[in-house]
């Protein structure tokens, strides 16, 4: 049984198929999913990610049911570990989970579980159907991936969407730079991944900026002295984008926050900003998971 649980777990021809089907399902949907059951388990709040598979599983002729973790046995002291246990004997065909803890999946799996899992996001570890998201928004929008300069800027520390964009677009051939606050960078970074640590110097010449929202609920301390000083280092607004290429696209896995880590000028620019595109491709790339793992089952 194949699951999605890291950007790691599909290779580069698998990625190239993925964006196949994805392109596929712009123009025109199938119903390889009549008579599967998805299960959406979201231990933590959402609205695109929730969405998106939602639509995305029924368009293709699924039967979805979300639990909804308040009106679950959860708040009665279930562990996650039993929750999953119990749903999995309902015998679904897919689950997807988002959970605040890291690697929450890989711990739950065992031997009786014959259903495909999709990590929709676990902690701070990562997000591999955002990552496919995003590399598939952008080679919409530039028609290429390889060799493009792609900016990482905000709380990367924090952010399992930058972990799984930095995996993925790495591969692909982009090169990625992050910057962030000395103490919101991660220590370990993937090979190639070049860090700054001077905003003008990072925005220089790229291509695609990817923003991250501070990510509070992650936090263990104070990180920020205040949202106006962190605006001003490395919010992105029309000056900071001046340094990056004149076509440069703005992406944003959302939420965001107006004001904080990006302007309202610049998430609102039809020149600029792809975060809405990003929503609207959400819905043929996550068809295009689930077709690509129902195929797998
Ligand atoms: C992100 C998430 O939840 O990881 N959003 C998303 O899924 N589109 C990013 C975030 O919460 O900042």
């Amino acid at each position: 049984m194949k699951h999605l649980l890291s950007i790691e777990d599909l290779n580069n021809q698998d990625v190239g198929d993925l964006f196949h089907i994805a392109t596929k399902y712009l123009n025109e949907t199938s119903q390889i999913l009549l008579g599967k059951t998805i299960i959406n388990v979201f231990f933590e709040n959402s609205t695109r990610t929730l969405t998106s598979f939602e639509i995305a599983a029924k368009k293709l002729g699924g039967r979805v049911i979300n639990i909804s973790v308040p009106h679950s046995s959860m708040k009665k002291g279930e562990t996650i570990a039993d929750t999953i246990a119990t749903l999995v004997e309902i015998k679904p065909d897919f689950v997807i989970i988002r959970s605040s803890y890291s690697g929450v999946i890989q711990s739950l799996l065992n031997a009786r579980m014959n259903c495909v899992f999709i990590n929709a996001g676990d902690g701070y570890h990562e997000h591999p159907t955002q990552a496919l998201i995003d590399a598939f928004t952008i080679l919409s929008l530039k028609k290429k991936l390889s060799g493009l300069k792609v900016a990482i800027c905000g709380d990367i520390l924090h952010s399992r969407v930058s972990h799984s964009n930095i995996i993925l677009l790495s591969k692909l051939g982009a090169e990625v730079r992050v910057i962030s606050p000395p103490n919101l960078s991660l220590k370990y970074l993937h090979a190639g991944v070049k860090v700054f640590d001077d905003i003008q110097e990072c925005l220089k010449d790229v291509d695609v900026i990817i923003v991250l929202r501070l990510q509070y609920e992650r936090m263990k301390g104070t990180y920020v002295s205040s949202q106006a000083e962190y605006y001003k280092m490395y919010g992105i607004d029309h000056q900071k984008i001046s340094y990056a290429k004149q076509d440069v696209i703005v992406m944003h896995p959302g939420p965001i926050n107006r004001g904080v880590e990006i302007s309202s000028e610049i998430a609102d620019s039809d020149r600029h900003s792809a975060i809405l595109k990003q929503v609207e491709f959400s819905i043929p790339m996550r068809q295009a998971v689930f077709d690509f793992f129902n195929s797998n089952i």
